[in-house]
């Protein structure tokens, strides 16, 4: 399964794929995560120690080259699991973007065409997972940066902006035609809140995947520096997100490996 996570800025894309990530690697599922942001935060999210994250190898416009066919990767998948990947808690692989070095010059667009490579050839083998969490842009749903996955979330916050986002975000996303598109509500504090995305649901044609709800927690754990399943392992967001791991999993309908 190739996910994508989505969504409006600070929805809480990050912090769910974080946990999201860990507790697929805890079903038994090979989890490579693939922090696709120039800002890159997913480290923090899963548990990786700020000084660990500044050490990756980050993934570059460099690992393409153009062929007569079109781009292609330099290395194999192996190859970049190898040289650019660093093990995050519970056994989740994660290779994240180098953020840009110098002001005032580039752009990102190539370095976005070498995640969307990347996730082409990850999670090929049934019941392997590939998480990407990207920044938050309309720009991913374009050209040859479009998003690559058979799964896509749009995370949305009970909120017009957010929601508009959203719709947005689910309209576009269905012209990639992904296998499957569902909507993720975060920060719901109430039933009004959770109607809200239902509604958003129910007007586009789309499923509510999971609710995870608003949670003191997280920003607890986010002030520590800490990952929210070691920071707050009982906290209600995270029993929301491994019920948005099973509904991901059973949808999904492939071997799931043996706990
Ligand atoms: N369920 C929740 N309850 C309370 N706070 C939350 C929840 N989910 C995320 N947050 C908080 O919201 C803030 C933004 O979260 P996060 O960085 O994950 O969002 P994002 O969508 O990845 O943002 P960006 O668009 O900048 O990448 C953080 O302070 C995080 O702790
Ligand atoms: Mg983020």
């Amino acid at each position: 399964m190739k996910l994508a996570v989505v969504g409006k800025g600070g929805v809480g894309k990050t912090s769910i794929s974080g946990t999201l990530a860990r507790v697929l690697s805890r079903r038994g599922h090979d989890v490579l995560a693939i922090d696709g942001d120039p800002n890159p935060n997913l480290a923090l999210a899963l548990g990786v120690t700020p000084a660990a994250m500044a050490a990756m190898p980050g993934l570059t416009a460099e690992l393409l080259e153009q062929t007569p066919a079109g781009f292609r990767l330099t290395r194999t998948l192996d190859q970049l699991r190898d040289e650019y990947s660093i093990p995050a808690p519970d056994d989740v692989a994660l290779m994240a973007v180098r953020p840009p070095q110098t002001a005032g010059t580039g752009c990102l667009g190539r370095v976005h065409a070498t995640v969307r490579n990347v996730v082409h050839v990850a999670a090929e083998t049934p019941g392997d997972i590939c998480l990407l969490d990207i920044e938050a842009s309309l720009e991913h749903f374009r050209q040859n940066k479009a998003i690559e996955a058979d799964t896509m979330l749009v995370v949305v916050e009970p909120y017009f902006k957010s929601l508009e986002t959203g719709r947005r975000m689910i309209r576009l996303g269905k012209q990639l035609k992904p296998k499957r598109l569902v909507l993720v509500a975060n920060k719901v504090w109430d039933k009004r809140s959770r109607d809200a995305v239902e509604r958003l649901a129910d007007d586009e044609g789309v499923e509510v995947a999971g609710a995870v709800p608003h949670d003191v927690h997280m920003l607890e754990a986010d002030l520590a520096c800490s990952a929210l399943l070691d920071h707050a392992p009982d906290a209600p967001s995270v029993e929301a997100i491994y019920g948005l791991a099973d509904d991901l999993l059973a949808a999904d309908g492939g071997p799931t490996p043996a706990p």
